[in-house]
């Protein structure tokens, strides 16, 4: 059976890569923006034919709404569902100094949007003989983790926390799916250099982080319920 993959937040960065990884491996990929412009010329820097663009503003529920219909019409399974757009509003911004309303923001997009893609695209993702949906997330989120000084300082209340929130999401509907329903699990791409954290140097190039996230899509082992980097599952 043809193989379908909707990727958000995938005009730039980690996500454009996600796509390229998974359409050079015979997915149908659906590639998802919010923008329009950015996300049809996003598709044609590609010059690959098996991906169709998307609109999809993942805060937005009949934006999200609108994807499921155009997707509907194209198959009615989906093998993979990776939520990957995500945003680090108070990058620079200490946990005493963020606004309330900045803090809302990464939640509206890292927790709650990804919160109703996992509700909305479930349907399509259980018709798949293996459903998986892969949140995208970061090491800085395992609290025993960052507790213990073994992630990047970077204390960010909004994007840390929202993202802590988006890994309870793993963990509750995995519980949920249990070993007979899809898969669903969290993987960090590790720090990668790219608009989110204003292009800082040192990290990986987003072709290497997008792979990280490729390969667990692409693995044959069960990781329901579980938030993964490159050597595997992550404390919570
Ligand atoms: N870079 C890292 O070091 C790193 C490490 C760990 C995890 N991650 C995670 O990797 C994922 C990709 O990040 P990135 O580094 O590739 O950042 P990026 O280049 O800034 O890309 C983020 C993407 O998310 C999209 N987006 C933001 N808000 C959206 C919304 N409301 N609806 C739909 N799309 C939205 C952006 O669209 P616009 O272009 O329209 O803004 C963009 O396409 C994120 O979930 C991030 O948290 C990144």
């Amino acid at each position: 059976m043809k193989k379908f993959a909707f990727v958000t937040g995938a005009n730039k960065g980690i996500g454009l890569e996600v796509v390229r990884q998974l359409a050079e491996k015979d997915y149908h990929v659906f590639l998802g923006a919010r923008n329009e412009e950015l996300g049809k010329q996003a598709v044609k820097s590609l010059g690959l034919s098996n991906i169709t663009f998307i609109p999809v503003d993942v805060t937005n529920t009949e934006s999200i709404q609108n994807s499921l219909a155009k997707i509907n019409v194209i198959t009615n399974h989906l093998d993979l569902l990776i939520n990957n757009a995500g945003i680090a509003p108070d990058f620079n911004i200490k946990p005493s100094e963020i606004k309330l309303e900045t803090l809302r923001q990464a939640f509206e997009v890292n927790f709650f949007g990804t919160f109703q893609m996992i509700q909305t695209f479930l349907p399509l993702v259980n018709k798949s003989e293996r459903g998986k949906i892969i949140n995208v997330t970061t090491d800085m989120a395992s609290q025993t983790m960052f507790d213990r000084g073994e992630t990047d300082p970077i204390n960010i209340l909004g994007y840390n926390s929202s993202k802590t929130a988006n890994n309870s999401l793993t963990l509750t509907f995995g519980k949920e799916f249990g070993s007979n329903g899809p898969e669903i699990f969290g993987v960090t791409p590790g720090f990668t250099t790219t608009d989110l954290n204003h292009n800082s140097a040192g990290g990986k190039t987003t072709a290497e982080g997008a792979k990280i996230i490729a390969d667990f899509a692409l693995s044959n082992i069960n990781y329901n319920g579980k938030i993964l980097n490159a050597n595997g599952i992550m404390p919570w």
